[in-house]
């Protein structure tokens, strides 16, 4: 889906980072092998995570919805050395595709996956995070972030994906639309938690930044 007048948004891709080879493969085989390729994060927003990535250089990074790891792979390449990154899906049938690909690049050593529900293994991570990549269910969000901010480091990032919802966000409920419901609480939470400071990125379906004070 387009925000932007679509040519506007040619051009803003093709004046940004290219996508590496390694994740163009990745996507053409999730297009040919596995259900919902759209859920993919994509060659603009994988160079936007990976940019905040190198800008924050992490030791830790948590990512809930690992999918088939684009996304993991975009936010890996700003990795301390001894950096490692945790990510979490719900779909077994993913694992191996993910590890093929995290094994492929040069952080296949510092990705760490998890198989089950985030809500359940958040909470086993004995470890505190630099950089959260919220990206699972829509109407666990809010769940996630209660989860996690104690686990994230003073000066720590937490990104939010999906928060404009398609544009949602800004038409008439649905009373059924438990999704929306879900975004906009959670957006509403971001804005008015004291814990972090939050800023809304118009980018792709909407990327949330937001800093823990
Ligand atoms: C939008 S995709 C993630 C895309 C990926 N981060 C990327 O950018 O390429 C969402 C993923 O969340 C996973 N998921 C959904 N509910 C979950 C849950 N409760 N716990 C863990 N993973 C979940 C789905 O299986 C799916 O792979």
């Amino acid at each position: 889906m387009y925000f932007l007048p679509e040519k506007l948004d040619d051009y803003i891709v093709s004046h940004s980072e290219e996508e590496p080879e390694l994740l163009q493969q990745l996507t053409r085989e999730t297009y040919q092998k596995i259900l919902q390729p759209i859920m993919l994060s994509g060659p603009y927003q994988g160079r936007v995570l990976s940019m905040i990535s190198k800008l924050i250089r992490p030791k830790t990074i948590l990512e809930l919805g690992t999918f088939t790891g684009y996304a993991t792979l975009c936010l890996a390449e700003g990795l301390q050395g001894e950096g490692e990154i945790d990510t979490i899906d719900v779909n077994e049938e993913l694992v191996d595709f993910q590890r093929k690909y995290f094994n492929k690049s040069n952080y296949g050593k510092q990705i760490f996956q998890h198989l089950g529900n985030a809500l359940d293994i958040i909470p086993t991570l004995d470890k505190t995070f630099d950089l959260v990549f919220i990206d699972a269910d829509k109407p666990n969000y809010v769940n996630y972030f209660n989860l996690i901010i104690d686990k994230l480091n003073s000066g720590g990032i937490i990104l939010s994906d999906n928060v404009l919802w398609h544009g949602k966000v800004i038409e008439p409920i649905n009373e059924k639309d438990n999704s929306t419901k879900a975004v906009l609480e959670f957006n509403t939470l971001l804005k008015n938690d004291k814990r972090i400071e939050t800023v809304l990125l118009p980018i792709r379906d909407g990327l949330t930044i937001s800093r823990k004070i």
